[in-house]
C-alpha cells in the first residue's frame, strides 16, 4: 500500500498556538473561578471551542445560560486572536518546510484538518496557505475530534482513500480521530502522553518519513 497524503493537525503541530489556546481558556477558566491545570489543558487539546467551554464549565460544576455560554466564547475567541495578531512565517516549527518539500517531491499530498475555526488565519499569517492541497472546514463537519470527520472530509477534498493517508496530530483527542478514520497516525509529542499513537516523533524537526514510510508500509503487510 502506498502512501497518498498526509493530513496534519495545526494548533501544537505546525506552530506553537496551542499554548495560546492553552492561555485564552486558562484565563476563562479562573473568571469563572475554576482550576485549569496542564491536565485540562491536555484533555482539552484538539478539542473544539463548544466542547471546551463545557469542560470547564463541568468541572467547575457551573451553568450558564445560552447568552452567557455565547459570551464566554466570543471572549475566549477574541483573547485568542489578541494572542496570534503578531504571528509570522518565523512561527513555524522547524522542520515543517523540510517535510513539506520531502512530501511534494515524493508525489504526496498535504492536508489541513484543524479543529480550528481560526485555522485558515493562522495558515496565513504563516505564509503556508499556498503549500496545502486541501484544508478542511471545520465549521462544515458534524462531530469534532475525537471523531473522525474533519480528518474524512480532507481525505475526501484531495480524492484519497482514508487507508492511504498518514494523520499528524498532537493531542490524544486527534489521534484517537485520526485512527477512528482509518488512517495511520503519527504523534507529535510526549510518547506516554499519544499512548495510541503508531509513531511518535518529539518534534516536527525529528518527523522522519523515511521511518513513517517503514512503519506504515510494514503494518499495511501484516
Ligand atoms: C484546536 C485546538 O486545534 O482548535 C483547541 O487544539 C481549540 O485548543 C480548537 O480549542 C478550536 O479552535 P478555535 O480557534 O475554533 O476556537
Ligand atoms: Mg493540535
Amino acid at each position: 500500500m502506498k502512501i497518498d497524503a498526509v493530513i496534519f493537525d495545526l494548533d501544537g503541530v505546525l506552530t506553537d498556538t496551542a499554548e495560546f489556546h492553552f492561555i485564552a481558556w486558562r484565563a476563562i477558566a479562573h473568571k469563572l473561578g475554576v482550576e485549569f491545570s496542564k491536565e485540562d489543558n491536555e484533555a482539552l487539546k484538539g478539542v473544539d471551542r463548544e466542547d471546551s467551554l463545557k469542560y470547564i464549565l463541568a468541572k467547575g460544576k457551573i451553568t450558564v445560560n445560552a447568552s452567557e455560554f455565547e459570551e464566554l466564547l466570543k471572549e475566549k475567541n477574541n483573547h485568542y486572536l489578541t494572542l496570534i495578531n503578531d504571528i509570522n512565517p518565523s512561527h513555524l516549527f522547524d522542520g515543517v518546510l523540510h517535510c513539506f518539500s520531502i512530501l511534494k517531491k515524493a508525489n504526496i499530498k498535504i492536508g489541513l484538518a484543524s479543529a480550528s475555526k481560526n485555522a485558515s488565519l493562522v495558515i496565513n499569517k504563516l505564509g503556508i496557505d499556498s503549500l496545502f492541497d486541501f484544508v478542511g472546514d471545520a465549521a462544515a463537519v458534524a462531530h469534532s475530534k475525537p471523531a473522525p470527520d474533519i480528518f474524512l472530509s480532507v481525505a475526501q477534498g484531495l480524492n484519497v482513500a482514508p487507508h492511504n493517508c498518514i494523520g499528524v496530530e498532537d493531542a490524544v483527542a486527534g489521534v484517537t480521530a485520526i485512527q477512528s478514520a482509518k488512517m495511520f497516525a503519527v504523534g507529535i509529542g510526549e510518547r506516554h502522553v499519544l499512548t495510541q499513537a503508531e509513531l511518535v516523533f518529539p518534534t516536527m524537526s525529528e518527523f522522519d518519513f523515511n521511518a513513517v514510510l517503514a512503519t506504515f508500509s510494514s503494518r499495511s503487510t501484516t
